[in-house]
């Protein structure tokens, strides 16, 4: 499977933003990204076979524009759960069990038709998935590395600095950490000083993701002109990176710009 995994230091910190910016960006490439949500809780699932996907992917479709097939969504969201709580517990009042064997088997699947897969965890890296597992096995299942979405402000160096104790606790491979800015306002010489020290510390904080206006009501306009921010220079090469090996597979097969 070629890819990234999504996660973040907590729920809320603009997971679905980055992946938006990412698959938007990877598309305009030529490259086909597709993104998948395997656990999506707070969404009320549709009935008989969905047609197009729910929640964050639906978001991030439509930033994209990106129509995923109503035979891959199963495969791209398998579990749609009601109850906005932590996948666990949502899964425990839709009278589900989450099998990651399942989740898996679905992005391998879909990875046979995709260049790269960006795949959206729920919540962050310790989010209970059942009784026993967390994200943290989802991620070490999939075999995908993972980009950390993580907030700029106060709080933001212990969230970061466990959070990556936790990948490298369990062997897994961090691609890096993107600084997202989910509330209006300027970027504060606490926020600069934050990123200074968690790179001092060797935490690869490959950039930031500033606060886009309007991205919630017109999300593909405002992250194409998000995407010719200078700011944004880091998203190519991490595209690039995450795809490198299929692409130089391909003999003549697209290539990214950098
Ligand atoms: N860079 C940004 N610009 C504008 N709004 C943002 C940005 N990042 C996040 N937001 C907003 O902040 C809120 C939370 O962001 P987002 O949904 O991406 O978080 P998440 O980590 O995916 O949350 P969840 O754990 O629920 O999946 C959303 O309303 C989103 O539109
Ligand atoms: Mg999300």
């Amino acid at each position: 499977m070629r890819g990234l995994f999504i996660s973040g230091t907590d729920t809320g910190v603009g997971k679905t933003a980055l992946m938006a910016v990412l698959l938007t960006a990877g598309r305009l490439a030529g490259v086909n990204w597709m993104a998948a949500k395997p656990v999506q809780t707070g969404v009320r699932p549709v009935r008989g076979r969905p047609s197009r996907p729910v929640g964050d992917l639906a978001f991030v479709a439509r930033a994209a524009g990106w129509h995923p097939a109503a035979e891959w969504l199963p495969h791209l969201q398998p579990y749609v759960l009601p109850s906005r709580s932590s996948p666990h517990r949502a899964a425990e009042l839709a009278g589900v069990r989450i099998r990651l064997s399942r989740i898996v088997r679905g992005l391998c699947l879909m990875s046979r038709f995709a260049d790269g897969l960006i795949v959206e965890g729920a919540g962050g890296l310790l989010v209970p998935l059942d009784g026993s597992r967390t994200m943290l096995d989802l991620i070490a299942e999939s075999g995908l590395p993972v980009l950390l979405a993580i907030r700029p402000g106060l709080g933001t160096l212990n969230h970061t600095l466990l959070s990556v104790e936790a990948l490298a606790r369990r062997h897994l491979r961090l691609l890096g950490c993107v600084a997202v800015q989910s509330t209006p306002g300027a970027w504060t010489p606490l926020m600069l000083h934050n990123l200074d020290t968690l790179r001092q510390r060797g935490v690869p904080v490959l950039g930031r993701l500033p606060y886009m206006c309007r991205f919630a009501r017109a999300p593909r306009a405002t992250v194409l002109r998000a995407l010719r921010l200078p700011m944004l220079r880091w998203v190519y090469p991490l595209l690039t990176c995450a795809v490198r090996e299929r692409l130089n597979r391909v003999p003549g097969g697209a290539r990214m710009r950098s």
